[in-house]
């Protein structure tokens, strides 16, 4: 019998980001200062950019849905070599972390007086901060586009992911203090978007539907997120 491992590891993500984005439900229905945790608040707002622009999860499905049969046939896909070799899912969420970082705004204190690379000078006790949230969206950082949900953008030619300096793509914050969890982040959400997209297609309750922000520890929607999910019947659809 082939081994139960990545089913059970597709459906204990699916149990975690479930109630991840359980817990975040409750914060906006019940008290609305509540953070999301970074993994399910990306989620959400993989499902935000699905909704808008259905044609990255038609291209997402089609590349990953092909030839398989039931659900427990589909996890049992999800190998780590498989999961290493979905660039276009690596793409697509780096891409919706870049505009959505789910940790908008970070701030530092100095220890110590210092000079920054760029001449700024900086007095010991000073709060420094940087905004991954605005560099995400900076021009001369990711060009004339740089406001459009674009996965391409991290592949090469050959479709494969090329990463950027941790210091242009900040959302797991750069350097020595790096986050730990990245690469198991990665691993949990491109299970959960994959085993999402086997079985759901999303759709924007209303199209032209706009989200606003609170400012918070984590990036968080200003209001429920109105996304339709209808099951997928069959297999390539
Ligand atoms: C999309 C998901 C995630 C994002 C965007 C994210 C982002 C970040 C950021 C920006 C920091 C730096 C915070 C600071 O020092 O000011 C950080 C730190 C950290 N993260 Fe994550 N994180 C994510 C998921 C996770 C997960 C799933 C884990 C654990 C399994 C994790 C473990 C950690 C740890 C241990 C640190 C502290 C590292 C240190 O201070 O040396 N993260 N993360």
């Amino acid at each position: 019998m082939d081994s139960p491992l990545p089913f059970l590891v597709a459906m204990s993500s699916l149990l975690l980001i479930l109630a991840g984005l359980y817990m975040t439900r409750l914060g906006l229905l019940g008290k609305r200062r509540r953070s999301y945790p970074p993994v399910a608040g990306t989620m959400l707002h993989q499902l935000l950019n699905w909704g808008r622009l259905p044609e990255y999860m038609t291209e997402l499905s089609r590349r990953y849905r092909q030839n398989v049969g039931g659900l427990q046939e589909f996890t049992a896909c999800l190998t780590e070599d498989a999961i290493s070799s979905m660039h276009y899912l690596h793409a697509t969420l780096t891409e919706t972390l870049r505009l959505y970082p789910a940790v908008p705004t970070d701030v530092k204190c100095c220890f110590s007086d210092d000079t920054l690379p760029d001449g700024h000078t900086v007095r010991r006790g000073d709060m420094v901060n940087y905004l991954p949230y605005a560099m995400g969206r900076m021009k001369f950082l990711w060009g004339d586009d740089a406001e459009e949900f674009r996965p391409e953008r991290w592949l090469d030619d050959e479709g494969v992911f090329v990463p950027k300096s941790p210091y242009k793509f900040t959302a797991f914050q750069a350097g020595p203090r790096i986050c730990l969890g990245k690469e198991f982040a990665y691993r949990q959400m491109k299970i959960f978007a994959a085993t999402l997209l086997y079985l759901f297609r999303f759709e924007m309750w209303e199209r032209d539907s706009t989200v606003g922000y609170r400012p918070m520890l984590t990036l968080k929607m200003d209001g429920p997120l109105c996304v339709r999910a209808s099951p997928r019947r069959s297999t390539g659809n």
